[in-house]
């Protein structure tokens, strides 16, 4: 027993399912689907040492010095341009805020906007981080069931229009969903933000896997399209760099106007300035489409697989049925969401392994 007593709000944490996850995935014999894992033989690392090395160099001191609490001024400018290019997102750099990872993005919205009891509205299924940020802030989470097209905008409605609190945000992945593999549709992400606007509703939009695309056209950001409400944006370098280097975005409608300002939390060091160089030098956008080969017979051999010989069926949305894996699979991009056909294992014998993968 210690003598330090938790907070309530912490006894509602059971336990951490992202670390359930990984400590999987630690197990070199393992090629674990259960969470957003690049493949790290694909990881540039000696691109990443050479700009780690030139930050050292021509800018060591500044890098290693603390720093403005926003994070690196050229690292903003660079994800302004590089928003505005892909997701045709307008943003000053003085609304971007450089955190340790997209996580710490949404633990920090969580922290500047939740109150206890208060309602968000996520997408069924959603990425756990997500959803364990805003529970850990006890927020009740409203879930609203997706196909594939992503969030349906009946059941937007139908909550919206219930008598319930207004919720405080609606919190969506619009692009190649964790765990899903679905992307919004343009028609959808309209309706979304017809609806969140007209019920004064912000729109928190989490787009890391936008990037991966390897075919088809970028759509608009839903915070990008005409009468869209306010908007928070959280990008990360984490799936087409790596995740170690802990560098994601947060873009803010206003900084100083919603409280961002005091906390003490954004990266502006070594992996910033890095991570700048190596942008600069080989555009993230140009590193995408070279890993979109690799990618893509990825997804083949393994949409070969679930077909072949797993005792699972790969089914994604589950009210969509079965239909033939790889026809599915040209449409996706990272997440392989599966259903059991047959419960391999009960709820009460799973013992912390995932249902999905
Ligand atoms: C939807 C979603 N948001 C956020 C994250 C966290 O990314 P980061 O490594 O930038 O913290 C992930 C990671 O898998 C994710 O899938």
């Amino acid at each position: 027993m210690s003598d330090f007593r938790l907070a309530t709000r912490c006894a509602r944490i059971k336990s951490s399912a992202i670390r359930q996850i990984l400590k999987v995935t630690a197990a070199p014999d393992i090629i674990s689907f259960a969470g957003g894992l690049p493949a790290p033989e694909l990881f540039p690392l000696e691109d990443i040492g050479r700009a780690a090395e030139a930050t050292l160099h021509e800018d060591g001191a500044a890098a290693m010095q603390y720093g403005p609490t926003e994070g690196y001024l050229p690292l903003r400018e660079w994800v302004c341009a590089h928003l505005a290019a892909t997701v045709k997102l307008q943003a000053s750099p003085d609304c971007v805020l450089i955190t340790q990872g997209s996580q710490q993005g949404l633990d920090l919205v969580a922290k500047v906007l939740l109150d206890p009891g208060d309602r968000v509205l996520v997408e069924t299924p959603s990425y756990v981080g997500a959803l364990q940020a805003f529970g850990s802030y006890e927020a009740e989470l409203v879930g609203i069931p997706s196909d594939e097209n992503g969030m349906r905008a009946e059941e937007l409605r139908r909550i919206l229009e219930s008598s319930a609190p207004k919720p405080k945000f609606l919190y969506l992945i619009p692009n190649f969903h964790n765990p899903t593999g679905t992307s919004l549709s343009a028609a959808r992400r309209k309706e979304i933000v017809d609806l969140a606007a007209a019920h004064g509703v912000p729109v928190v939009e989490d787009d890391p896997y936008e990037q991966m695309r390897y075919s088809g056209e970028a759509l608009s950001a839903l915070g990008a399209l005409p009468g869209a409400p306010d908007r928070l944006y959280l990008g990360t370098a984490s799936k087409i760099l790596c995740p170690g280097l802990r560098i994601a975005w947060l873009v803010v409608p206003d900084r100083r106007g919603m409280g961002f300002q005091p906390m003490f939390v954004v990266n502006h060091g070594l992996e910033a300035h890095a991570t700048f160089g190596f942008a600069r030098k080989i555009s993230l956008r140009a590193r995408a489409a070279g890993l979109g080969s690799p990618w893509k017979s990825r997804m083949a051999v393994l949409a070969g697989q679930g077909k072949q010989s797993c005792p699972i069926q790969m089914m994604m949305p589950p009210q969509a049925g079965k239909r033939d894996l790889q026809e599915r699979a040209a449409r996706w991009r990272h997440s392989v969401w599966r259903r059991w056909l047959q419960p391999t294992y009960s709820a009460r014998s799973r013992g912390g392994r995932p249902s999905s993968f």
